[in-house]
């Protein structure tokens, strides 16, 4: 049987990358978007033109809003009925220490980090039964530094949801997060800025996609881990030493 995975926030960077791995590897790829509504389709022309044994199609939901973040699943099973894994990718990354944090920019983070994938998890377990869920969380929940307050707290209950699900939804679910690092810069920076940072975490280099890849593939098929997260960081959980 064909499996499908629905990946938010799947158009471009980790996303796009976790989406072509998966279709490489044979699945159906459900593509969540928002804004990428141009890379989306190019996605899902390039997946289909190389594997046209599998299904692919694109779904937009701002997961801003709570309406469309319940209509998510269910429109993917419409399409693949039931289907095999959730991976929680799609996030904001604002900065703001708590002290200059509006309650706009702290409920987009909430929302769209932690408020939408507790509820795609919720749904995923109602209509999908059994499968994999794969949170996307942050190295940064190790630390409390606040110059990212509201994105940070968002990641930090992620975690803590991942862990809830894990015990509600097994043995039918595993749920399971990931903690990338230094991997991409922001869309607006360079690469140096991504080499500066890296110089300041043990492995001093950014680790890239690679790493993620790895950690995602032992997820998948280590079939007794479920409430686990994967640092895929350099070592930047365990602080400087210096
Ligand atoms: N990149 C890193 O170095 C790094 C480091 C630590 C953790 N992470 C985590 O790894 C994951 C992937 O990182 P990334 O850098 O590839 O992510 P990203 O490029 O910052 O964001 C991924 C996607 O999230 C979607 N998104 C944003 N706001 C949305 C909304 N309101 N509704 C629906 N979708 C929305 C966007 O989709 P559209 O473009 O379609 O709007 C975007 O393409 C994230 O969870 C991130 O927190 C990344």
């Amino acid at each position: 049987m064909q499996q499908t995975a629905l990946i938010t926030g799947a158009s471009k960077r980790i996303g796009k990358s976790m989406a072509i791995h998966l279709a490489a590897k044979g699945w159906n790829v459900a593509v969540h978007f928002n804004n990428s509504e141009k890379p989306a389709d190019d996605l899902i022309a390039e997946l289909s033109y190389k594997y046209p044994g599998q299904q692919f199609n694109a779904f937009r939901a701002n997961l801003a809003d709570i309406d469309e973040v319940i209509a998510l699943i269910p429109a993917v099973v419409g399409v693949y009925g039931p289907f095999q894994l959730l991976i929680n990718n799609a996030s904001v990354f604002d900065p703001g220490y708590l002290i200059k944090t509006s309650p706009e920019l702290f409920e987009l983070q909430i929302n769209i980090n932690l408020k939408a994938p507790f509820f795609l998890m919720r749904d995923f377990a109602s209509h999908c039964k059994r499968g994999n869920i794969i949170n996307f969380v942050d190295t940064r929940i190790t630390n409390n530094k606040s110059n990212f307050a509201a994105y940070s707290l968002s990641k930090k209950g992620l975690w803590e949801a991942t862990k809830m699900a894990a015990l509600e939804f097994a043995p039918a679910i595993r749920v399971n997060a990931i903690a990338p690092g230094v991997t991409l810069a922001p869309e607006d920076r360079d690469e140096n800025y991504l080499l500066n940072l890296a110089q300041l975490i043990p492995m001093k280099r950014p680790g890239g996609i690679e790493p993620i890849i790895k950690s995602f593939d032992y997820i998948l098929e280590n079939q007794h881990l479920t409430g686990q997260l994967l640092f895929a960081d350099g070592g930047e959980n365990l602080g400087q030493n210096t």
